[in-house]
């Protein structure tokens, strides 16, 4: 029984040394000096902060061997909380698990489910902002979801790694400390679902996954960060001029599912083959991630027009290029073929967009007018 006690002892050792180096350095967080844009810790009681965890790999461990390979959703939030010495001293933490999965099997359940929770936990005085804990690889999907359907001024961040938790010099513990101080910041009221990773403070509306394995991945490519926080000192940037949470037309109130909104990826000699089958199987809207100012081939163009026009099924021209905007008629007459340009929208975000919008309408001239406001 001895021996089995020390071995258990020295895994754990071992597991502590492991996560130890990859903990934010213990220094205690000093104030930041105040300058224009920072916010500086107010004093008075701590804000009630609640730390909602779906999985990913901020809550990950990787396998016996150490090699590349990890599990995401592996850890629960109590061990994300554990793991970050002194994040308790930026907040009065609660947390719970929503559901534990990789980001890339977030579906539209989870989305309603998630949205419903958020709204309610937001509705309490017990709790004064959230951070919610995702895998990366749809984090900006839902970020966007929620930006759409959060009926709350109080603050929402959703916070991701790109290293699991037991990688060394793992990511997860700071961008979940920076989160719980941007949710715990009053400045963070108003501005609409953020984003918090690596530093970098991002609006929903604008932040993209722009690498597939670095620390560095999140950007807002067309424009900029939303703020910077590093240790918990927070500078903020412009907040965004469209809108969002409590100021939109979409609720999840009532929603049992979202209509099926399909992504068709455009390319060289694109056939239209997939357009009918996607409208076979259900879609009642199209976003194309089309090449260029979102174009596609002629024979794709004709198609969309005659599902748009014999089957009312809403067509969203959306881009490949990860920067600009698509414009209404400029390479495609887009009032003659019912087609709604996407504007600044990149085709997940486009997808998020014409999901909620179709739950309102069908028309292309409304649902353009949404895309030109949000
Ligand atoms: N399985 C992916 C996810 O949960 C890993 C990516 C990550 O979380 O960083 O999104």
């Amino acid at each position: 029984m001895k021996m089995r006690r020390q071995s258990l002892s020295r895994t754990l050792a071992a597991l502590l040394a492991l996560l130890l180096p990859t903990l934010p350095s213990a220094q205690p967080v000093t104030k930041p000096a105040v300058s224009a844009g920072k916010s500086q810790a107010k004093q008075g009681p701590k804000a009630k902060v609640r730390i909602v965890a779906t999985g990913g790999t901020i809550a990950g461990a990787q396998g016996d061997s150490g090699s590349y390979g990890y599990k995401s959703g592996t850890f629960k939030v109590e061990d994300l909380i554990q793991g970050v010495p002194h994040l308790e001293k930026l907040a009065t933490l609660s947390g719970e698990q929503v559901v534990n999965i990789g980001s890339q099997d977030m579906n539209d359940a989870v989305w309603l489910k998630l949205a419903s929770r958020v709204n309610a936990l937001l509705a309490s005085p017990d709790v004064d902002g959230l951070v919610v804990t995702h895998g990366t690889d749809t984090l900006e999907e839902t970020a966007y979801f929620l930006d759409l359907v959060v009926k709350s001024d109080k603050p929402v961040v959703l916070v991701g790694s790109m290293r699991p938790a037991t990688a060394v010099s793992a990511d997860g513990p700071a961008n979940l400390y920076n989160g719980v101080a941007v949710a715990a910041s009053p400045e963070a009221r108003g501005r609409g679902v953020l984003v918090v990773i690596n530093d970098e403070i991002h609006a929903a509306r604008n932040v993209t996954k722009m690498n597939t394995t670095n620390v560095e991945t999140f950007h807002s490519p067309n424009r900029g960060p939303a703020g910077l926080v590093n240790t918990g000192a927070i500078t903020w940037m412009d907040p965004v001029d469209r809108k969002h949470t409590k100021a939109t037309e979409f609720s999840v109130k009532g929603l049992e599912s979202l209509p099926r909104v399909d992504i068709l990826y455009a390319h060289a000699n694109m056939s239209p083959d997939l357009i009918e089958a996607a409208v076979e199987h259900g879609a009642q809207g199209l976003v194309i991630a089309g090449v260029g100012d979102g174009n596609m081939t002629q024979e794709s163009i004709d198609t969309l027009e005659k599902v748009q026009k014999e089957h009312g099924v809403a067509v969203v021209r959306s881009s490949r290029v990860p920067t600009g905007l698509v414009l209404r008629d400029n390479e495609i007459n887009d009032d003659q073929k019912g087609f709604v340009a996407s504007g600044e929208f990149n085709p997940p975000k486009a997808r998020v967009l014409l999901q909620l919008a179709l739950t309102k309408t069908c028309r292309p001239e409304r649902i353009q007018r949404m895309f030109d406001e949000y």
